[in-house]
């Protein structure tokens, strides 16, 4: 079942932060690239590394892996770069009245 989450107002994640939310057994990171808000899996999909300690791109809208320097896409979860190579998850954002909202399931 889809449940709605919510993460915290708009003016607290300006373009380039990132927070870490939990829910349940997930970590989630959200990321605002360049006035967008993504969210995706705060786990490496090769060896776990957390990628909201990775460094974010907001041109290209990417996260590197701190651990071993995968490049993810924000949009798609999709590694970009070796040594992973599995797409990590990723959540709908939505902005409710100036709140970014997460779904999860
Ligand atoms: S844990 Fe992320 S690239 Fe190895």
């Amino acid at each position: 079942m889809t449940e709605t989450i919510t993460v915290c107002p708009v003016s607290e994640l300006p373009p380039g932060s990132v927070k870490l939310v939990e829910w349940e057994d997930l970590e989630i990171g959200v990321f605002n690239c360049a006035g967008t808000v993504y969210a995706i899996e705060d786990r490496c999909s090769h060896d776990n590394g957390p990628l909201v300690e990775g460094e974010l791109d907001q041109e290209k809208c990417t996260i590197e892996c701190a651990r071993h320097g995968s490049l993810f896409d924000l949009k798609t979860g999709a590694p970009l770069t070796l040594p992973a190579y599995v797409p990590v998850d990723t959540f709908p954002v939505t902005i409710d009245d100036g709140t970014i909202k997460l779904e999860v399931d």
